[in-house]
């Protein structure tokens, strides 16, 4: 991991200025477009009714998972390392169905046997943490068989301080074929909703657990 890893690039005051933070100043369109395609390609690949219960790890404000519940009525468990994504997040969702927790709490339940999820997901979060353990925590909350949906950029960019983004070199697409089988590859379809700069530097899969 990184030497001068920035906890703090994550955090926000409110709805607004996390909503920036997720899709890096990118315009509100794109939040939308995105969100519904995400949900879209979910909801066609994972076989997602009410009585599933995802892991939406690095939830962010919620918005994948409020959208997902709305068109399936499944349940969603957030996890995010940041406290202002957090409390944001159960506003914004401001479901029944909805659960948010921090990291460490939810590495706990999982180590206590707690947690029983069918599936997770994880959008543009694994490139910027601190890799095996997040990755480790995903891993260990899905039974074999399990679906997992990423969407990331094909290089690490992790926050760093004073400013920008660090590539640590991790290449995230071949760890996940140790533990997952691709069952479906979306990386065009969302390039097709994407701003061009992006082409090429994002991936976004569909896998089972192993
Ligand atoms: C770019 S945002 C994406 C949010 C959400 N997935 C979405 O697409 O709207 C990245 C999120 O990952 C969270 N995050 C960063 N490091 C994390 C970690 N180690 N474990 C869990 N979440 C983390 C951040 O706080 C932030 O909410």
């Amino acid at each position: 991991m990184v030497k001068y890893y920035d906890e703090h690039r994550f955090n926000g005051d409110n709805v607004g200025d996390l909503a920036k933070i997720i899709l890096t100043g990118d315009t509100l369109e794109r939040w939308h477009r995105e969100t519904e395609a995400f949900v879209d390609m979910m909801i066609a690949q994972m076989d997602i009714t009410e009585k599933s219960v995802l892991l939406d790890y690095g939830a962010g404000i919620g918005r994948i998972a409020r959208e997902l519940i709305r068109k399936t009525g499944c349940s969603v468990i957030g996890v995010d390392t940041s406290s202002d994504m957090l409390r944001e997040a159960f506003a914004y969702v401001a479901h029944p169905n909805f659960t948010a927790m921090s990291l460490e709490k939810y590495q706990q339940r999982v180590k206590e046997g707690a947690v029983k999820v069918d599936g997770a997901y994880s959008i543009w979060v694994l490139q910027h943490c601190d890799f095996e353990p997040a990755y480790q925590t995903i891993l260990r909350s899905l039974p074999q068989g399990a679906p997992f949906f990423i969407a990331n950029t094909v290089q690490r960019c992790v926050p760093v301080t004073p400013r920008g983004w660090a590539d640590d070199g991790i290449n995230i697409q071949e760890r996940l074929r140790k533990d997952f089988q691709l069952t479906h590859d979306a990386t065009k379809d969302l390039e097709r909703i994407l701003p061009e700069d992006h082409h090429n530097r994002v991936f976004c899969e569909f896998m089972c657990k192993i």
